[in-house]
């Protein structure tokens, strides 16, 4: 059967931890990348340690991002890397053609590359 004919639906993800997450209060202490954040039309760029989550990271600056499950299963977090490059460690909700388009779960996915741009609002 083809892939693209095959929908799952996940209403649960082990609560495997990613990486550690470090408090915002303790700064960034390794590498960082640029990261602009683009949504409802307002674009924000910020230096964002690697290791925490585009999500988490940019949530510093701009609290208004949308989440829900930070577990990469609701898709609530989706957006478009227009510029850069994004690891995404887990992926429940994207179908294969959003991914191969660019679009990650933010809140799955740490900045690598030194500049990156992800766009909310397609
Ligand atoms: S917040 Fe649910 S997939 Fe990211």
């Amino acid at each position: 059967m083809p892939g693209d004919r095959v929908h799952q639906e996940l209403f649960y993800a082990d609560d495997e931890p990613v990486r550690e997450v470090h408090h915002a209060e303790a700064g960034p202490s390794g590498p960082v990348s640029q990261v602009t954040v683009t949504l409802d039309g307002r674009s924000t760029t910020s230096a964002l340690p690697r290791e925490r989550t585009i999500l988490e990271g940019a949530q510093q600056t701009r609290p208004d991002l949308p989440f829900a499950c930070k577990g990469g299963v609701c898709g609530t977090c989706r957006a478009l890397v227009t510029d850069g490059k994004a690891d995404m460690r887990r992926n429940f909700a994207l179908e294969p053609a959003e991914v191969d388009a660019g679009y990650v779960l933010t809140c799955q996915s740490f900045p690598v590359s030194d500049a990156l741009t992800v766009d909310f609002d397609t």
